[in-house]
This record gives structure tokens, sequence and C-alpha cells, in this order.
């Protein structure tokens, strides 16, 4: 393939044909919390339990989880647009609404298929980016009551499915997620106690 020189709107509706689910990066330190709508979430080892995300640089969900050495990654399900996109927007204020703060101090979103909880094990500055690197310590479930009907099998078509970011889409804007209505928008959003 011929070497050329890429312009980075190309390489952002390059990666954009490339699939993913959507989550939301959480974690608090001495500003409060923060967290932003995030998909470059990937599994990495096994032994140990490993995860890796990318944060941008002079975002304050990196700082958080720089100061704090950990964060929580919660995988949206179909249903939480509006919680994808009100962590989504750099400067806005933190959604709390969205948010659950668990008994170990964790920041999860509510409604989300499941959460993973991470010790920050390593950080790699590379370009405009740190790849945070997380041991997972805790997985969160989806709600029984909302997400798992009792016969797993028969019942398949039910269960949570993740927010999915397809195609041309992925330019970082909100435009991009895309969720299922079946679940119905964020029943939570907005209607509980903040953190
Ligand atoms: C679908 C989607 C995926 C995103 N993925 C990332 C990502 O992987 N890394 C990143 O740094 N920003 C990503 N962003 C942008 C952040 O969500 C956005 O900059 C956020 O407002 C940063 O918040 P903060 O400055 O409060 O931490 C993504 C945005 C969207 C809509």
């Amino acid at each position: 393939m011929a070497s050329v020189s890429v312009s980075s709107d190309a390489f952002r509706r390059c990666v954009g044909e490339f699939a993913t689910g959507v989550t939301v990066v959480a974690a608090e330190h001495d500003d409060g919390p923060a967290g932003m709508t995030l998909n470059s979430f990937t599994s990495v080892s096994l032994q140990p339990l490993l995860v890796l995300v990318s944060l941008g640089h002079g975002s304050r969900t990196l700082a958080a989880v720089r100061g704090s050495e950990r964060f929580a990654v919660s995988i949206l399900e179909r249903g939480q647009r509006d919680a994808a996109i009100a962590f989504a927007t750099r400067g806005a204020p933190f959604a709390r609404s969205y948010v659950r703060r668990d008994d170990d101090g964790w920041l999860v979103i509510r409604g989300a298929v499941t959460a993973l909880k991470c010790e920050l094990a390593d950080v790699v500055r590379t370009g405009d980016h740190d790849l945070a690197i997380g041991r997972v310590v805790a997985i969160d479930h989806a709600d029984p009551l909302e997400h798992h009907p009792a016969d797993r099998v028969h019942h398949a078509a039910r269960h949570p499915r993740p927010a999915a970011l397809f195609g041309r889409a992925c330019d970082h804007g909100a435009v991009g997620v895309r969720g299922g209505s079946e679940h119905g928008e964020v029943e939570d959003g907005g209607s509980h106690a903040a953190i």
C-alpha cells in the first residue's frame, strides 16, 4: 500500500469504520468526580485481569484517574444514548444523575450492562493520549430485575445489549452512539439522588 500523508480528519473517518461498544469511564480525585464517554476500551490480560482505556491529555477524567489511581468502566446498554451524550462534552458539568456511587466509592453508571472496577496498574504516555491500564478488582453485573430474565436461553432477545458505535459516526460526536429503544431511554436519568 502506498505511503500517503494522512489528515487527522481522514484518520478519524477511517478508524470510525471499526464498530465498538460505548463506555463511560469515571474516577474521582481532589477536583471532584470526572467521567467521559469512551470507546477506546479493550481487555488486555487474563492473568492478571487487565483492561486498557485511552484518555486524552487535558481531560478531567485523565487527571482524576491519575490522581486517584483507580477508575470504573461502565459498559453502556443500548438504551443509554443520553448518558453517552452527557459524558461526551468536554467542560460540561459532571452528569451526577446518571451515576451511582457504590459502597466502596466506585462511580458507576446506573443501568449499565456491566461495570469493571479497576486499580491503575500502569500508564503509558503516547501521542496526545495516555493509555491507562487497570487491574480489574471487581465487576458489577446488570441489575437482575431489569436485565436478567430467569431463563437466559429463552429470553436471550431481552438481555441487555451494549450500546454500539458504528461506522463513520465515530467522530467523537454523540451522533455516533446508536442504541435501540426497546429498553427505553435512560429511565434513571435525572430521577435519582445525585451522588
Ligand atoms: C462515542 C465517543 C467515544 C469517545 N471515546 C473517547 C476515548 O476513547 N478517549 C478520549 O479521550 N475521549 C473520547 N471521547 C471524547 C470524550 O468523551 C470527551 O472529550 C469528554 O468530554 C472528556 O471529558 P472530560 O474532559 O470531562 O474528562 C469519546 C466521545 C464519544 C462521543
